[in-house]
């Protein structure tokens, strides 16, 4: 089955050089994967005026929590899928920290985006912390409750859920693929309980092309979020064309 595989290019990359590497990554695409890059807004927009192969698809980093309003800054859903967009990014775990979002605005973010025909990829993820002390379930249940609070999916949209550990988000130190199997099925068996509905999971942090494949493996996981490897194109090619 094929699997996705999402690009979070983070603030990495300028406008030139997004351009580029979006139209080098997208001709030496070679697989049946879903290939959904997420450049910054500005080269989003750039981006999207271009022509790419059907699996490769455009997201975005994150969304605002309304659709028209005195948010100075922010770029709403309506937006994003006007230019093409199929994908937001929603509650990564350097948005939590450095924006200080919470998971009320994550749901409020989920509704907006849901709403604008978005397709969600929302972020959780325990921290070092909560891993050592063996509160991974506890931590992510929580997170989910939240975050899909009062959340009603009708039959073309689609929540998917990242599962980045945040002691591995670009620390090289991903979690073991098994290991992570059994938390994407934990995850899978929560999110039933609240939105009734099947979700795919993904694992995040620390992917590369030496580790990707014992991810792929996993029963209970159907893709990845790779950060910094999705910046290089031989590795990423590596990861995605298989
Ligand atoms: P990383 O980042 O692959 O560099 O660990 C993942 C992420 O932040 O989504």
């Amino acid at each position: 089955m094929s699997k996705i595989i999402i690009a979070n290019w983070k603030m990495k990359l300028s406008v030139k050089a997004s351009l580029d590497l979006a139209k080098k990554l997208n001709s030496a695409l070679d697989t049946k994967n879903k290939i959904v890059i997420c450049p910054d807004f500005i080269s989003l927009a750039l981006i999207s005026a271009l022509k790419f192969k059907k699996n490769f698809i455009l997201g975005a980093q994150d969304s605002a929590i309304s659709i028209s309003d005195a948010l100075t800054g922010e770029v709403s859903a309506l937006s994003l899928k006007e230019i093409g967009v199929s994908y937001v990014i929603l509650g990564h775990s350097e948005r939590r920290l450095y924006q200080k979002e919470d998971d009320q605005t994550i749901n409020q973010k989920i509704k907006i985006a849901l709403a604008n025909n978005l397709k969600i990829v929302l972020c959780l993820g325990e921290n070092k912390q909560e891993y050592q002390t063996k509160k991974t379930k506890e931590v992510i249940k929580n997170q989910l409750k939240k975050a899909l609070s009062g959340i009603i999916l009708n039959k073309n949209s689609e929540i998917i859920i990242a599962y980045e550990p945040i002691w591995a988000i670009g620390t090289g130190l991903a979690m073991q693929a098994v290991e992570a199997n059994v938390i994407a099925e934990y995850i899978k068996k929560i999110a039933m309980m609240i939105i009734k509905k099947p979700v795919k999971v993904l694992y995040g942090g620390s992917v590369d092309s030496s580790n990707a494949q014992l991810f792929l493996k996993q029963k209970n996981l159907q893709g990845l979020l790779v950060g910094g490897a999705s910046l290089k194109i031989e590795e990423f090619l590596k990861i995605s064309n298989n």
